[in-house]
């Protein structure tokens, strides 16, 4: 404590001292520091490879200095082990001072870390991590992904306008599929539709066999479907074994699940699978076309995918928040984060000031082969969409 008060002194004495001394070199040398917490290895590691790609390419492309310092950003690999990343978030605040914490690849993860930002009061910048719950969990974190329950919500509005009555869903056995399970359910039993099974598969080395052959059992007019990025192909793969494809049982679900990292080996059982999801590397505007080459150039061909986007807007909205707050962290740092409107590759967001969630368009699209790769290829959207979730 009393070693804490003393280095509390040295730090309030230092800033008096730099604020005095503006442009000093001793203050210039000081690196503004941001805690990346992201799963580089493990289940997850796409997510990690996109999300750590698109944070570096938004510094190259913008500059990675604030007010005279450098901002540092410090990359720690949580192994898709929600315990790790709460004890790496512990050391990046109490030891590296970061000002803010960012990444958090899968829901346990954020949720294990949420009570370390409210402690210390560290903005902390959800990249990945898509269940509703997750921005309500301490009043620090600010999400620049997507939340489940847009992707839910607006795929059974599709559903239903398209005269699907009779569904069947399969979701990961963990919170952001249970919130897609929920509000697709939920609209779709609102609109007049059954569901006739719910369906859920274990989020570690998930086997599609036995959940599969109740589908086909079942016999919907579409099965909806929800896994975690990364899942996408192995289920893709299991599907068209089983002649799902043939069966006249329509594929539809979040964007989730035709992943752009994975959608060009996916092959022709993905062509025509409909899904909702805030973004495509194939979305047409000049910012993304822009983003998507850049991306490309930087990483030997790698298409980003939504969490690259989630990541790329992220760092933009710290960069920003930082540029306000001359580099000071905290309430400062937090209350520069909301309120955010920008274009992203995505389109146009807004971080929620209240939520401080993100409100983006919910994009419709269908597989299609373009250019002879895979694209899901955006054909309608619900415009400015807020997490769903947030107005029970
Ligand atoms: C999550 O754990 O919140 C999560 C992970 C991967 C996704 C979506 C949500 O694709």
């Amino acid at each position: 404590m009393q070693k804490r008060t003393t280095l509390r002194g040295i730090a309030a004495a230092t800033l008096t001292l730099g604020l005095g001394l503006a442009g000093s070199q001793a203050l210039a040398a000081d690196p503004i520091k941001i805690g990346l917490i992201l799963p580089m290895t493990g289940q997850q590691a796409t997510t990690g490879r996109q999300i750590d790609a698109a944070v570096k390419l938004y510094l190259a492309q913008n500059g990675n200095t604030i007010a005279g310092r450098k901002v540092e950003v410090i990359v720690k690999d949580d192994a898709t082990v929600p315990d790790t990343t709460r004890r790496l978030a512990q050391e990046l605040v109490v030891q590296e001072k970061v000002v803010a914490l960012a990444g958090f690849g899968i829901t346990p993860a954020a949720m294990a870390t949420a009570p370390i930002a409210t402690q210390s009061k560290t903005p902390m910048v959800v990249m990945a991590a898509a269940t509703s719950a997750i921005t309500e969990a301490s009043p620090f974190v600010v999400r620049t992904s997507f939340t489940l329950p847009q992707a839910a919500v607006a795929m059974a509005e599709w559903a239903n306008k398209n005269k699907i009555k009779k569904v069947v869903t399969l979701v990961s056995d963990y919170a952001p599929g249970i919130d897609a399970e929920r509000y697709f359910a939920d609209r779709m039993v609102l609109n007049g539709g059954t569901v006739v099974d719910k369906l859920r598969t274990p989020l570690r080395s998930p086997d599609f066999a036995p959940v599969l052959q109740k589908v086909r059992d079942a016999a919907p007019e579409a099965l909806y479907v929800f896994l975690p990025s990364g899942q996408g192909a192995a289920f893709m793969k299991q599907f068209a074994e089983r002649g799902l494809d043939k069966a006249g049982i329509r594929l539809i679900g979040t964007g989730d699940i035709t992943d752009d990292d994975q959608l060009n080996d996916m092959g022709d059982v993905a062509l025509g699978v409909v899904t909702a999801h805030h973004y495509s590397a194939n979305h047409k505007s000049a910012a993304n076309q822009k983003f998507v080459d850049a991306f490309k150039k930087a990483n030997n061909g790698m298409r980003p995918n939504f969490m690259a986007v989630g990541g790329y807007d992220g760092m933009r909205v710290i960069m920003e928040a930082l540029k306000v707050t001359k580099g000071a962290g905290g309430e400062a740092l937090l209350n520069a984060m909301k309120g955010q409107v920008f274009e992203s590759p995505r389109g146009q967001v807004l971080i929620d000031a209240q939520t401080r969630d993100i409100v983006h368009d919910m994009y419709f699209r269908k597989v299609e082969r373009v250019g002879g790769e895979l694209h899901n290829v955006e054909f309608d959207a619900i415009k400015a969409m807020k997490d769903p979730g947030k107005q029970k």
